[in-house]
């Protein structure tokens, strides 16, 4: 669990440069002229979620945070409890975030950013080394998703699996309510990719 948090921290630069390229990209010109500045990028990313979002109600204008996402950021938030069941809890939601990571959300990411051909973007440009370092049979996802299994595997014995299952569905359940709400805010957005 250890190798998962040093291998997911400080992705935040990275992920603003590779967002801030998509939407370059997405207008046809540079609405982020300095990709490297990624705390402006990241501002002007936040704007746009407050023009697109801030109608949700709930919708938190200074952290940018819908009501769904605050509660899925919250069934982590349990990380913080040492007590055995709430490990086994945090260990069933890791399992559960590894696991859709690994195999839908950054094979989706691949698939609509780069194999759609609907950006001109390659893996290969150095703006998407987030995705590059991410994706694949030799992926960090692949990596973390063994690893949280290895770290269940380690306290069988002493594993409610009743616990670890609510752990997996409470994270799923936010996780559902948040994609839903993102879906149907950013259909109504009027944005369509050029064809
Ligand atoms: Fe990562
Ligand atoms: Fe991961």
């Amino acid at each position: 669990m250890d190798e998962i948090v040093e291998s997911e921290s400080g992705h935040g630069p990275e992920l603003a440069t590779m967002a801030g390229y998509i939407v370059n990209k997405a207008a046809g010109e540079p609405v982020f002229k300095n990709l490297e500045d990624w705390k402006s990028v990241e501002k002007g990313l936040k704007e746009d979620s407050d023009r697109i979002l801030g109608g949700l109600p709930g919708y938190d204008k200074t952290t940018g945070l819908t009501v769904q996402a605050r509660r899925a950021i919250a069934v982590f938030d349990r990380r913080k409890g040492t007590d055995h069941e709430s490990v086994l809890s945090s260990l069933g939601s890791a399992l559960a975030l590894e696991i859709i990571s690994n195999q839908s959300l950054i094979p989706g990411e691949k698939l609509a950013l780069i194999d759609s051909a609907n950006y001109g973007i390659s893996i290969e440009d150095p703006e998407m080394h987030y995705l590059k370092e991410h994706w694949g049979e030799c992926g960090a996802e692949q990596q973390h998703e063994r690893n949280v299994v290895t770290a269940i595997e380690t306290c069988s014995g002493e594993v409610d699996e009743q616990i670890v299952r609510s752990g997996v569905h409470n994270f799923l359940d936010a996780l559902v309510c948040l994609w839903d709400v993102i879906d149907a805010a950013l259909l109504n957005s009027g944005y369509s990719a050029a064809a």
